[in-house]
C-alpha cells in the first residue's frame, strides 16, 4: 500500500512512517521545516498554509491512503483549514483519509467521552481540531477521525522533556493534579493508525490509553521510569490559575479497541520501570 503521511516529521508522524515502512508499505512523508531521516521514506516539503501545495504533493505521491498528523498549536490555518485541505485533496483523488484529532475537542464537563460524544471545545486549539473534524466528516464520510490524548514515548515527547526539565531544575512550572487525561504510547498509537489505514474502518475512533492519570501522576511515572527525583516535580491545580483549559477529559476508547488488533496500553503499564 502507498501511504502519504502529512506531518511525517513530527513526533507521531515519524513513528507512523517508521512502522509503515517496516511492514513493507511505500511511504511518502511531508515536513514543514526539516525533513526526517528515516531510511526508505520519500520526503516532500509541504506548508499547508500555502493553498494548492497539498494537491501537488498528493499528485506526486499517488497514495492509497493519507494519514494527517500535521498541526501547529495556535495556527488555525494549519490545524483547521490545512486539515480540511488535506481531506479535500485526498478525496479528489479517491484516497482514504485517516485524520488525527484530539481530546482537546472536549470541555471536561462530562468527564468520560466515547466516540458518540459531541465536541464542546474550550480552547482555540480544541476549536480548530473540532472545526477540522466537522468539515472532514461532511466532506469525506468514509474518513477515519482518530482522536487521541497525551502522546508519550520512550523519551522525546514534549511531555517527557518537560518532566525532565522540571526535575532537573532547568525550568519553572507545575504539573497539575486536577488535569486528567488518558495518555497513549506513541508506538501503540502509530500501530493503531497504520492498522486503521490498511483496513476498511470509517468514522470516529478513540485511541486513548485505558489509564486516566493526572499530569502530575504522569510526571511521577515518567520520573520513576527515568530515574529522576519525583519529589522535585512541583504540583499545582489548574483550577487555581486563570489559564483556560479542560480539567478532566477521559477518552473512552473501549469501542474502538474492540475493533483493533493493536492493543493500546495504559500509562501505568507502559511507564512501568524495567527492573
Ligand atoms: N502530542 C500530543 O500529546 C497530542 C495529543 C492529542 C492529539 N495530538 C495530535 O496528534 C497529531 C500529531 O501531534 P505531534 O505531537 O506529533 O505534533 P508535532 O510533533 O508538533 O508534529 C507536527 C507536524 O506538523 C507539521 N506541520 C506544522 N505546521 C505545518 C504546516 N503549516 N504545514 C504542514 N505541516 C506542518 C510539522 O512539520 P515540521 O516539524 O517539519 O515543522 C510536524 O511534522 C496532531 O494532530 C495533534 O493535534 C497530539
Amino acid at each position: 500500500m502507498r501511504i502519504l503521511i502529512v506531518g511525517g516529521s513530527g513526533f507521531l508522524g515519524r513513528e507512523v512512517a517508521r512502522q509503515a515502512t517496516a511492514i513493507g508499505h511505500a511511504v511518502t512523508a511531508t515536513f514543514a521545516s526539516r525533513a526526517g531521516s528515516l531510511p526508505g521514506v520519500h520526503w516532500l516539503p509541504l506548508d499547508l498554509r500555502r493553498t494548492g501545495e497539498i494537491g501537488v504533493v498528493v499528485g506526486e505521491a499517488r497514495p492509497d491512503v493519507v494519514v494527517n498528523a500535521a498541526y501547529r498549536k495556535g495556527d488555525w490555518a494549519t490545524t483547521a483549514d490545512g486539515a480540511i485541505q488535506v481531506a479535500r485533496a485526498a478525496s479528489a483523488r479517491g484516497c482514504r483519509v485517516v485524520h488525527v484529532s484530539s481530546d482537546a475537542v472536549f470541555s471536561g464537563s462530562d468527564v468520560r467521552y466515547d466516540e458518540c460524544a459531541t465536541p464542546d471545545p474550550v480552547t482555540p486549539y480544541g476549536a480548530a481540531k473540532a472545526a477540522a473534524e466537522t468539515a472532514i466528516r461532511l466532506l469525506t464520510p468514509d474518513a477515519v477521525i482518530a482522536r487521541t490524548s497525551l502522546i508519550v514515548g520512550d523519551g522525546g515527547s514534549p511531555h517527557e522533556d518537560f518532566v525532565h526539565e522540571l526535575a532537573e531544575g532547568r525550568r519553572d512550572g507545575v504539573l497539575f493534579t486536577d488535569v486528567i487525561r488518558c495518555p497513549v504510547h506513541v508506538a501503540d498509537l502509530a500501530a493503531a493508525l497504520v492498522e486503521l489505514a490498511a483496513t476498511d474502518h470509517t468514522g470516529m475512533c478513540h485511541l486513548g490509553g485505558p489509564d486516566a492519570v493526572s499530569r502530575h501522576e504522569l510526571g511521577v511515572l515518567i520520573a520513576a521510569r527515568d530515574g529522576l527525583d519525583a519529589a522535585r516535580l512541583p504540583a499545582g491545580r489548574r483550577a487555581d490559575v486563570p489559564t483556560p483549559g479542560a480539567l478532566d477529559v477521559r477518552l473512552d476508547s473501549e469501542r474502538t479497541q474492540r475493533t483493533l488488533r493493536t492493543r493500546l496500553r495504559g500509562a501505568r503499564e507502559f511507564l512501568r520501570r524495567a527492573d
